[in-house]
C-alpha cells in the first residue's frame, strides 16, 4: 500500500489535483484550465472562476485517482489551498477537501498557497540546497524569501501593490496582446530595444517590490507621447525596466542573506530574459540557480501536497477554512 497525499488547489483559475508520496514523487497531477473563460475579460473573472472549478473539481479529483491507480487505503491526508485567493474559488476547494476528507475518514489539512509555492522546487527531485534565496514571481505574487530550510521560511520583501505576472498582463493589455500578456510581452520585446527609460520603482528601497507605478508610466506614455516608439520598443524597455528591478532586489538579497541555491519559481519564471538575467547573477554571485521545470512554478496541486507532507512531519495542523487575510508569514 502507498502513502500519499490528495492535494487539491483552487485558489484563482486553475483546478488543480495531484498524489505525491512522502519524498515529493509526483504520482499524477491534473489540472484543469480555464484560461479560454477568462481570454475574453483579459483577465480573471472571479465569479466565472468559481462557477468553472464546481463543475470541474469532482472529475479532476476522479481522473487524478484513476491515473495514479490510487485507491482510498492509499491516501494519508488531503491538503488544500486556505488561502490567500479568490474567495468563491477556495471555498469550492476547501468544501470538497471537507467533504472528501468526511466521505473517506481522512484528515485535511488546510495550507498556504505562497508555502506550496516556496517548496515546489523540490518535487521530484531535491534540487534545492539549503539556506535558499526563494524569488517569487506569478501572477498573484511577488517577494523574496529565505527559507534556512525548508521550515524556516522568512519574507524578506514583498510588493506593496501589483505582482510582477499582473503588470506584464496589464502591459500586454495595454499594447494590445491576448492574455495573458506575459509570454507575449516577451516575445516582442526579443524583437525590441530599451529605447524608454521607464521608472525602476523602489530600486534603491530595502528588498520591498513596487510595480503599480511602472505600469502606471507606460499607461502614460502610451496614452500621451506624441510620437510613439514602436511596440517592440515600448515591450522591449518595460522588460529591461523589471529586470533590472528584479535582479537589484535578488543581488542585494543574496549579499545579505548567503545561499546555496537561488530558487526562482512562478509563472514569470517563463520569461527567457529573466532566466538569462538571473544566470548572469548566479554567475556573478557564485550561487547555483534552480529553475524547476515550469508545471511545478505555475499552480499546481503537487506542491501543495508536498506542503501538506512538511505539515504532517511537524505536526501543524490548520483548518480547510478559507482565509483570505492569511498573513504572508503564516506559513
Ligand atoms: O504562477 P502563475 O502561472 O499563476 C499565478 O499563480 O498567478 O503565473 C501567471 C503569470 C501571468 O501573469 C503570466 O503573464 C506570467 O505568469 N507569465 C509570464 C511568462 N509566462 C507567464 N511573464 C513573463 N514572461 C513569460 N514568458
Ligand atoms: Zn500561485
Amino acid at each position: 500500500m502507498s502513502d500519499l497525499v490528495l492535494g487539491i488547489e483552487t485558489s484563482c483559475d486553475d483546478t488543480a489535483v495531484a498524489l505525491v508520496d512522502e519524498k515529493g514523487m509526483v504520482l499524477s497531477s491534473v489540472i484543469s484550465s480555464q484560461i479560454d473563460i477568462h481570454e475574453e475579460f483579459g483577465g480573471i473573472f472571479p465569479e466565472y472562476a468559481a462557477r468553472a472549478h464546481t463543475t470541474t473539481i469532482l472529475p479532476t479529483v476522479d481522473a487524478t485517482l484513476k491515473k495514479a491507480n490510487a485507491k482510498l487505503d492509499d491516501i494519508r491526508a488531503i491538503g488544500v489551498t486556505r488561502g490567500p485567493g479568490l474567495i468563491g474559488s477556495l471555498l469550492v476547494g476547501t468544501n470538497t477537501a471537507s467533504a472528501l476528507g468526511m466521505a473517506w475518514n481522512k484528515p485535511v489539512y488546510g495550507i498556504n498557497h505562497l508555502r506550496g509555492h516556496l517548496r515546489s522546487a523540490d518535487l521530484e527531485e531535491q534540487r534545492v540546497k539549503y539556506p535558499a534565496m526563494v524569488l517569487l514571481v506569478s501572477g498573484g505574487h511577488s517577494f523574496l524569501a529565505y527559507m534556512k530550510d525548508k521550515s524556516d521560511i522568512k519574507i524578506l520583501g514583498t510588493t506593496r501593490d501589483d505582482s510582477v505576472g499582473e503588470t506584464y498582463d496589464k502591459v500586454g493589455r495595454m499594447l494590445g496582446l491576448p492574455y495573458p500578456g506575459g509570454p507575449a510581452v516577451d516575445k516582442l520585446a526579443k524583437n525590441g530595444k530599451s529605447t524608454i527609460d521607464f521608472p525602476r520603482p523602489m530600486l534603491h528601497e530595502k528588498l520591498e517590490l513596487s510595480f503599480s507605478g511602472l505600469k502606471s508610466a507606460v499607461n502614460r506614455y502610451m496614452t500621451s507621447e506624441p510620437n510613439l516608439d514602436s511596440y517592440e520598443n515600448i515591450a522591449a524597455s518595460f522588460v529591461d525596466s523589471v529586470m533590472e528591478v528584479l535582479m537589484t532586489k535578488s543581488r542585494k538579497a543574496l549579499k545579505q542573506n548567503p545561499s546555496k541555491s537561488f530558487v526562482i519559481v512562478g509563472g514569470v519564471a517563463a520569461s527567457p530574459q529573466l532566466r538569462e538575467k538571473a544566470q548572469q547573477l548566479s554567475n556573478r554571485m557564485k550561487v547555483e540557480l534552480c529553475l524547476p521545470p515550469m508545471r511545478w512554478s505555475t499552480d499546481n496541486a503537487a506542491m501543495i501536497a508536498l506542503a501538506t507532507w512538511d505539515y504532517i512531519k511537524l505536526g501543524i495542523h490548520k483548518p480547510a477554512i478559507p482565509q483570505l487575510q492569511l498573513s504572508i508569514q503564516d506559513f
